[in-house]
């Protein structure tokens, strides 16, 4: 379980453990049922074992051992439950000192400079970015965020596939149809398509490809350096698709860097015994885990995505330490890690352990499965300019007296974001059906309405003709139940951070998003019927408040977004 950070958490899990005298992290904080019987619920069950009471019976005994704290009006028992009712007006003030004046909203203590790794989008050069390539990458730059945000040393890497036998049959078809004009990716994917064709009638192609792998293996000058090209145009194109979504990698570090230490990762599982000869491969046999031999050298001598990935992992316990290596590739790829996990820890390295896979599932579009060969590519540059083109006229209908170039501008951010937050929506593991209109809608479960909800924010904070909103508004004059129920919701930032790294599940986030954007329409809309509680009230100190408010719902958004590596315009 991650560690709590919400002051309010802490303060409930404290007042229930200092009561029962056990430990506070047993206890996880929830809401009661509804607003009426209380702001938080502490269930005593994890106590009860260890004390030998029912758990109503402990409830009761907290109640009566209850002192008011600074954030903890009163507690109440309801069963086995303790419910505790904050005292608004210190939360709106701790929420108001961290998002506006320490602008520290989430604690760095968690990571406390301990390191992660994280190999994330790590796609195969030559080949076009098609649009499931999203998913790992996305995902990846989320918990490089998450991560970061809680004060770990994050080391992002792409660990491109830049080598193998792939790569033999490119060198190949390159000799055998030289290119005449300089060449892209798309003439690059084409070379590699028509080659795998003529491989189908002419046998001798696939002799021809294995040749040429050989002679980049063995450092041949001129397969080296047209695969160098192949890499630099591949990475050229990769690099516009890492820039449109705000991605820098701490590494790139293809397969090709971990050629050199094939020979010793090959000696070492010989050494350890591990290794065995089958028909003519080396592989590590891993029949009593049931899986299938993880292959480390083919019979022709090449060796393979296992044996590189082996030495990535010791390179970077070695270089790192981290505390967690987390792999984020599609769940295809489920039982390769598995295997290789298996054959770290049979090697004796007790960091295997800290290896995770973190797997996701496939993007439908129109209900297919997209991939990178077959018929139904969808591209990644494709996706992002229809993305772009839709949000671009979306935004000059709302804003004709805009510029084009603010509209082109606002649409970049407005239409990648909704790309972006489309795939960190659902539930990692789950498959994820793209539709343009859901992820574009405004007022559904979409990117755009959170970005929505942060633009409505700056702008009523422009209307409010306040400039000085800080931490010194009387926050005693925020008596509605909407705004204590948003003041609650906004003090789950860090907590919720927490969790959707422990979980290595960005949609955590996601979903908290879309509810505080709801939470505040319901404050904010209740204007609509009352003039009294519009946020631009007449009582100037009760507007100072309500604005106050307003800008903390602003940074807590646009916060969670920029973790999850959406843009927040300030208008749109
Ligand atoms: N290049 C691989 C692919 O496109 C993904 C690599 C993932 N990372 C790793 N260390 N195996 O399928």
């Amino acid at each position: 379980m991650a560690v709590a950070l919400s002051p309010l958490v802490l303060a409930a899990q404290k007042a229930v453990a200092d009561a029962l005298e056990v430990s506070p992290d047993l206890f996880v904080v929830g809401s009661p049922p509804n607003p009426a019987m209380g702001d938080l619920a502490v269930g005593c069950f994890p106590a009860a074992k260890a004390l030998k009471a029912a758990p109503p019976a402990l409830a009761a005994k907290v109640v009566e051992r209850f002192e008011p704290t600074e954030l903890l009006m009163s507690a109440k028992a309801a069963g086995p439950f303790v419910n505790f009712t904050v005292n608004s007006e210190a939360l709106f003030k701790h929420l108001a000192t961290i998002a506006l004046d320490e602008e520290e909203l989430i604690a760095k203590t968690p990571g406390d400079g301990k390191s992660i790794c994280i190999d994330f989008s790590s796609p195969n050069i030559s080949k076009q970015l098609a649009y499931h390539h999203i998913r790992s990458t996305v995902i990846g730059h989320a918990l490089v965020n998450l991560y970061r945000a809680l004060g770990y040393r994050v080391i992002g890497i792409n660990h491109l596939g830049d080598w193998g036998t792939t790569h033999g049959m490119l060198l190949a078809a390159y000799h055998k149809w030289p290119p005449t004009e300089d060449l892209t990716i798309e003439s690059l994917n084409a070379l590699y398509v028509k080659f795998r064709d003529a491989m189908k009638t002419d046998e001798s192609l696939e002799q021809e490809g294995r040749d040429w792998f050989a002679k980049l293996e063995n450092g041949d000058e001129e397969a080296r350096k047209l695969w160098q090209h192949f890499k630099d145009v591949s990475w050229a194109e990769f690099e516009s698709a890492y820039e449109m979504l705000g991605i820098k990698f701490d590494e790139v570090r293809g397969e090709s860097a971990y050629v050199e230490d094939m020979p010793g990762v090959i000696k070492m599982l010989d050494d350890k015994g591990l290794s065995s000869v089958s028909e003519g491969a080396l592989v590590v046999m891993l029949e009593e885990d049931k899986m299938p031999p993880l292959l480390l050298r083919k019979n022709d001598g090449a060796t393979l995505y296992g044996t590189r990935d082996l030495a990535a992992a010791m390179y970077r316990e070695e270089s790192y330490h981290p505390e967690r290596s987390l792999y984020v590739v599609d769940r295809g790829q489920s039982l390769h890690f598995k295997q290789l996990f298996r054959t770290l820890e049979k090697a004796g390295f007790e960091w295997s352990s800290k290896c995770i896979h973190v797997p996701f599932g496939l993007v439908r579009v129109g209900g297919k499965k997209t991939t990178t060969r077959g018929g139904n590519v969808v591209l990644l540059k494709e996706v992002f300019s229809e993305a772009r083109d839709r949000a671009a006229a979306k935004i000059s209908e709302n804003n004709p007296e805009w510029a084009p170039e603010q509209v082109e501008s606002t649409a970049a951010i407005v239409g990648i974001g909704a790309v972006v937050f489309a795939n960190l929506m659902s539930q990692r593991d789950k498959d994820v059906d793209f539709d343009w209109d859901d992820i574009l809608s405004t007022s559904g479960d979409s990117g755009v309405y959170v970005q929505y909800g942060h633009a409505r924010c700056c702008s009523i904070l422009e209307k409010g003709g306040m400039s000085d909103i800080g931490t010194e508004a009387d926050f005693s004059l925020l008596t509605q139940p909407q705004e204590k129920a948003l003041a609650l919701s906004l003090s789950q930032l860090g907590d919720v951070v927490a969790k959707a790294a422990d979980h290595n599940d960005p949609h955590l986030l996601s979903r908290y998003l879309l509810e505080v954007v709801s939470d505040f329409s319901t404050w904010y809309t209740q204007g609509n019927q009352d003039k009294a509680l519009r946020v631009i009230c007449e009582d100037e100190p009760t507007r100072r408040a309500r604005l106050t408010l307003v800008a903390i719902t602003r940074a807590v958004l646009k916060e969670g977004l920029g973790i999850l590596g959406v843009g927040a315009p300030d208008a749109m």
